[in-house]
Formats: C-alpha cells, structure tokens, sequence
C-alpha cells in the first residue's frame, strides 16, 4: 500500500455529491478525494454538512446525485454493511462504543472471532475459550498502538472518551481497515485526550489509512492534516493541500469570512458601550 501512498489513485473519492433532506440542502455539487496514507480533514462550521457528507460515505444516506469511487471504480453503497465490506470503518462520536460492555466484547463487536466449523456456542468452554482470545488480541493491538488497558473486561463506561476513541481507531486499524472516517472525534475532549488521539490518527496515516477527519477545531485539524476541505452551507469552498494555504486562513474560510468581520465588529461596539455605562455610573 506505501507504494500508492499520497500519488496513486484515491481510496475513495466523492464527486459532485447533493443531498437535501425535504428544501434543505445539505450538500450541493461537493468533491473530495481521500488518498491512502493520507489524513484529510473535513472542515466546516455547524450545519456545514459536513456529518452528511461522511453519511453519504458510509452507506448511511444514499446521495441525491453524484458518484462515490471506490479505488477509481464507482460504486452504490446501499447499506451501513457495503462500505464496511471495502474497508470503510466510520467513529461516529456517540456510538463508538457500548457502555456497559467490557472493552475486549467492544474491540469485538459485530466480528466476534468464530471457530471456523460453525458459530460461537452460547455457553460452555469454548466460548471461554474464544473470549480468552478476544481478550488477548485486544490487549496486544491496543499495546501495539501505545494504549496500555489493565483489564480488557472492565466496561468502556470506566474509560474516558479520549480512550474509547482510540480504542474505537484501534479496532478499525486491527480489521484492515483502508478507510477510516472519524466525525468530530476530539470534540467534546481536553487538549491532552485530544493530543492523544491524534497521536492515534497519526499512527493510522502511518500504517497506509487514508483518514477522513472532521473537525471543526483548526487547531487539531493543521498540524496533522495533509490536505482540508472547507465546508460551508453545503458547498465546498475547495480543497487545499498542506503548504498551500495558513492556519488563519482555512479559519477564515471555515467561519465564512465576512460572518467573522460583522462578528467582530458588533462585540467591539458592545464592549464599548459597556465601557461608557461604566464611566456613566
Ligand atoms: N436527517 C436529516 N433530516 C433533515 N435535515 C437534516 C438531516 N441531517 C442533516 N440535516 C440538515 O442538513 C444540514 C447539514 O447538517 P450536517 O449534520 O451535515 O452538518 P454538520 O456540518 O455535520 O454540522 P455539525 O458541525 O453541527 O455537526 C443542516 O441544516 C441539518 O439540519
Ligand atoms: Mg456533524
């Protein structure tokens, strides 16, 4: 896969995508191509469409027009199961995991490891047997990615969510994985939670992943990104390649530059005016 990395042919790519929902027009004639060992990042203020686009990617909604190109060769994802079966491993933020189930039943979730003349029986010892397994391969590919768990049994409730999310890239990585797509993963953590699972998008780039990162936190976004899409009420402000364009600017871009100036400008009336009541009083 190194070979193809950031010059062949993109993973996946989207290409003039549209999607309303009713008269609301979610996506409007939007393209992105994500190459293999590359981390893109999807930017863009609330509502941007940015959750629609990787829903679109992930078999979630099927798109009004436009196509999806898988290794070059368009394809219909018809169902959650279809991008899964190339490959594509989407986070969503809220249902990365489940809660009350240990963290080696959640590695495993929906590929639990079968013994190959049949199913996993219910009860008895080979279903011990196996869950021994799944505890062993989960502890092994989290120490692998630098995540050190004490007890693979323990619920992910006990976790912090920087660590279900790593635990989350993890399990994509350990699949086999080409495509991994995480939707405002470091959102709702504390600056070292989310340095930590950058550190585990990073290590996902460097195994030949091309990761689709949506965020819409720049500071998270730059430093690792190697190319960014800005979306902004549904359209595409284009796509630009690390070097080609500042912090500041996709910034800008992001928060819809004129927006930003009437913004700032009505705060500076209104500390003024809170100035002059005070020297009124
Ligand atoms: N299932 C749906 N039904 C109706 N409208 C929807 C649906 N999903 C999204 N929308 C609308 O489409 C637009 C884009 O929403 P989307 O969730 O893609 O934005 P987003 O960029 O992910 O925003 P956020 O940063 O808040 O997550 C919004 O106006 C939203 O209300
Ligand atoms: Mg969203």
């Amino acid at each position: 896969m190194s070979s193809t990395m950031g010059t062949g042919t993109p993973v996946i790519e989207v290409r003039n995508i549209s999607k309303s929902f009713g008269t609301v027009v979610a996506l409007h004639d939007v393209s992105m191509a994500v190459a293999p060992g590359k981390v893109t990042c999807l930017l863009g203020d609330n509502g941007a469409g940015k959750s629609t686009l990787i829903k679109v990617l992930s078999g979630v909604h099927r798109p009004d027009e436009g196509t999806i190109l898988f290794n070059g060769e368009p394809v219909e994802f018809r169902s959650p199961r279809d991008p899964l079966d190339h490959g594509i491993a989407t986070v969503f933020q809220d249902l990365a995991m489940v809660p009350l189930m240990s963290i080696a039943r959640n590695f495993y979730l929906g590929r639990e490891p079968r013994r190959k003349w049949g199913p996993l029986p219910m009860w008895g010892p080979l279903k011990r047997l196996d869950l021994a397994k799944a505890a062993e391969v989960t502890r092994r590919e989290l120490h692998n990615m630098g995540i050190d768990v004490r007890d693979t049994s323990q619920t992910v409730a006990t976790l912090s969510g920087g660590e279900r999310q790593s635990i989350a890239i993890a399990r994509a990585v350990h699949f086999g994985a080409r495509v991994l797509i995480l939707d405002e993963p470091t959102s709702a953590l504390g600056v070292r939670e989310a340095a930590i699972v950058l550190r585990y998008i990073v290590l996902a780039k460097r195994r030949g992943l091309g990761v689709v990162f949506i965020t819409h936190n720049i500071h998270h976004a730059f430093p690792i990104g190697d190319a960014f899409t800005v979306l902004s009420h549904g359209r595409s402000l284009g796509t630009f390649a690390k070097g080609e364009v500042s912090e500041r600017e996709l910034e800008t871009m992001m928060a819809g530059g004129t927006e930003m100036d009437q913004l700032a400008a009505e705060l500076t009336e209104l500390l003024e005016a809170d100035d002059a009541q005070l020297t009124i009083e």
